[in-house]
């Protein structure tokens, strides 16, 4: 049932719609406790590496499939050969994992945000703060349920232009901020230790851990290996450059990544004198908070940060939940209202138990990890990598890589042609297959890495 599809009107719309899904909470919320967690320099430098090698190379097979198919994912795994038609179904299965839990930390956001707006950005700054709010059982929930039921409500009403646009204006006020906060973080005293542990590599640090971890972020970071791109291509008009277009995503998501870290991550130090111990989901709202607090000015650059990682994070999980409804009103041919509230409903369900797990449920574990890691960690670290493992052996092997070098070429030279052929036919297989055991065999503790 495709209709005729609307295409983006050039390679500037394409780039930010991209950029719009890829960059949100993954890239400011998500990234920095990763990197503190996960040795800092070395996992900054692993990141990169993948993001210029591997993250590249599926970016431009999944906007090249969906170009080549006029088809978002399911349809365009079926079109391509119909036994890999499973891959779309698995990438579909992604978004409504990650919804739920992403609309949780939304939740948080918005919090600050009134917070900060409403003056009492200094509440926040104190260190039980953060820990008080999240193990509350009610005021959590009220957040989740504002965020996700804004997402559910632009969605319903297909106003995701608006929000797009706006935050289209946003986005280089975000970079801007963001570049002032990471200076002004760097120049307290205390920050350099932390700036050296963030930027400077220290391979002591490196474990198979890091690689893991920098896959997964790498592939929620830029809505990789779940078909959301393979729907963007679909859009994308023929005369627009693949290749230019992936790598101006690719810095402009891996930019504000770094840039949060350099917000975070110092911070830290300065403020405790010392790595992050056991640094979690929670790491960005007790630092910056402290940081806002003795900045001048601080409460209203509070207020205008948290709104803008705000709206990063609605263009994010508008497209994550336009996905899922798109889906199933494909397939289930229900209508559009209907469809937005079974999904919310879902999301609803699936969301309660992240947000229980840092209070009345905290002590519920699976696999000894908390509902909102548990989320995290079946879509980044076992869908994910299967789902990017059979992209890249039906790109590889079955479709092989020519028909999508060709497309590629509609619209120019393939620069990093050999480049993209040896990383999806002979690394990421390999690569998909070691993280993928070596994430489950050490959740389940058989491994110890
Ligand atoms: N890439 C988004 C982020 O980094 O926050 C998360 C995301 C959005 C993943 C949309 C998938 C998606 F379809």
């Amino acid at each position: 049932m495709e209709q005729k599809r609307s295409s983006f009107t050039g390679k500037i719309g394409f780039v930010l719609a991209a950029a719009g899904s890829a960059v949100g909470l993954g890239n400011i919320w998500r990234f920095p406790y990763l990197a503190a967690k996960y040795g800092g320099g070395i996992f900054l430098l692993v990141y990169i590496l993948l993001s210029v090698t591997f993250g590249f190379s599926l970016m431009v097979a999944e906007i090249a499939i969906g170009r080549k198919t006029g088809l978002s994912a399911i349809g365009a795994y079926e079109k391509l050969n119909k036994k890999y038609a499973f891959v779309g179904y698995l990438g579909a299965i992604i978004p409504a994992l990650i919804l739920p839990y992403y609309s949780v930390i939304g939740g948080w956001v918005t919090k600050y945000l009134t917070l900060y707006a409403t003056g009492g950005g200094s509440a926040a700054a104190s260190p039980d703060y953060f820990g008080g709010f999240i193990s509350s059982t009610w005021e959590p929930i009220g957040w989740f349920l504002l965020f996700i039921g804004a997402t559910a409500l632009i969605v319903l009403f297909g106003v995701e232009k608006g929000v797009e646009k706006v935050s289209k204006i946003m986005m280089p006020v975000l970079v801007v901020l963001s570049i002032f906060i990471a200076v002004y973080v760097c120049c307290m005293p205390g920050a350099g230790a932390g700036l050296a542990y963030y930027l400077i590599p220290n391979f002591e640090n490196f474990s198979i851990m890091t690689v893991v971890a920098a896959m997964g972020q790498l592939f929620y970071s830029m809505s990789l290996a779940m078909g959301i791109m393979i729907t963007y291509g679909s859009y994308m008009k023929k005369e627009v450059s693949i290749e230019s277009s992936v790598h101006q995503i690719e810095i402009f998501d891996t930019g504000i990544a770094f840039l949060a870290g350099l917000m975070v991550i110092p911070a830290v130090f300065a403020s405790t004198g010392a790595a992050p111990e056991a640094p979690g989901a929670g790491l960005m709202f007790q630092v910056l908070p402290t940081v806002f607090e003795n900045m001048w000015g601080g409460h209203i650059i509070g207020a205008i940060f948290f709104l803008l990682v705000l709206l990063a994070a609605l263009t994010s999980s508008i497209s994550l939940m336009e996905t899922v409804v798109s889906i199933l009103q494909d397939k289930l041919r229900w209508n559009r209202r209907l469809t937005c509230l079974v999904v919310f409903a879902a999301c609803l369900l699936l969301g309660l138990p992240s947000t229980l797990g840092y209070g009345v449920w905290a002590n519920v574990k699976v696999i000894g990890m908390q509902f909102l890691d548990l989320f995290d960690f079946i879509s980044n670290s076992v869908l994910m990598p299967i789902a990017a493992f059979f992209t890249a052996i039906l790109v590889g092997y079955v479709i092989k890589p020519q028909s999508v070098i060709d497309e590629v070429e509609l619209s120019g030279k393939f620069r990093f042609k050999k480049l993209f052929v040896v990383m999806i036919k002979y690394v990421a297989p390999v690569c998909m297959i070691i993280i993928l055991l070596s994430s489950v065999l050490s959740a389940f503790n058989v491994i110890k890495i």
